[in-house]
């Protein structure tokens, strides 16, 4: 009897639910391409513009791999791009709850991220990095966990889930910005920065006085997410990206922000 009822109520609460949500939220449109989309004709894409050369500002502008490639792939699927600059930590659940279409954000896929969103295939690899003054003891991952240095990160980043795994929250110092983990390692106030390779990279170029460490701590894919409930779009954009990956597209979007080495 118990059972039956509470599965009778939660039948019903499901569908109150169910009803509740078509009843307010915006429902998705179509567009010419058949493809539903938060604003009809548009890919509203969600990022968080300080991860050169992924994306950052260049004036008002916000450029870099990403955006290239996202702009490749809405054309393909003949919408407009739109981009929506947000903190990392909330692309996630604005792609879920619908308010954007993409997240792209050299956003590594996570069997955690996997609950919540789906991911396109994968356009690019990361690894993360860890960057240190340029005289600091530190010098390589094991002697980073081992002693009780305290590693700035960005909030939400696969860098801070590991770290916190690994050292505890209470040696994470977690900041909105990568820009601001690092302005907190020029300073003095964390020892070490975790970040990914690329903006390691642009960031100890733009800052004095820092370097990375030779040992790599995580390797990762980079891939778009996308909402559970939109699978014509996951499809529809993986089919993009791998005709712009045959045809060197994206290659070439890479290889003009990250010169090869050599
Ligand atoms: N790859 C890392 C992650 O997915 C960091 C990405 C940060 N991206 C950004 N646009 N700030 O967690």
């Amino acid at each position: 009897m118990k059972t039956i009822t509470g599965k009778l109520v939660s039948a019903l609460l499901t569908g109150a639910l169910i009803l509740g949500v078509a009843g307010c939220s915006k429902p998705a449109e179509a567009t010419e391409s058949g493809l539903k989309t938060v604003e009809s004709g548009k890919l509203v894409m969600a990022t968080n513009a300080f991860f050169p050369p992924y994306e950052y500002y260049e004036g008002d502008d916000i450029v870099g791999i990403d955006v290239e490639i996202a702009e490749a792939v809405a054309d393909k699927l003949g919408l407009e791009l739109v981009i929506e600059d947000t903190e990392f930590d909330s692309i996630i659940v604005g792609v879920q709850s619908g308010k954007y279409d993409i997240g792209c954000a050299g956003m590594t896929i996570t069997d955690e991220r996997l609950q919540s969103v789906n991911f396109t295939t994968p356009y690019a690899k990361g690894v993360q990095s860890i960057i240190v003054p340029e005289d600091s003891e530190i010098t390589d991952v094991d002697m980073l966990l081992a002693g009780d240095y305290i590693v700035g990160v960005q909030t939400g980043t696969t860098g801070d889930i590991y770290m916190q795994d690994d050292i505890g929250e209470a040696r994470v110092d977690r900041y909105q910005k990568g820009n601001d983990a690092i302005v907190a390692l020029t300073s003095g106030k964390v020892d070490a920065v975790v970040i990914d390779n690329e903006p390691a990279k642009a960031f100890v170029a733009a800052n004095e006085g820092l370097k990375i460490l030779d040992t790599a701590y995580v390797e990762e894919e980079y891939a778009m997410c996308i909402n559970k409930d939109n699978e014509e779009l996951l499809n529809a954009i993986n089919e993009a990206l791998a005709e712009l990956e045959k045809d060197g597209t994206i290659d070439a979007i890479v290889a003009k922000y990250i010169p090869a080495e050599g």
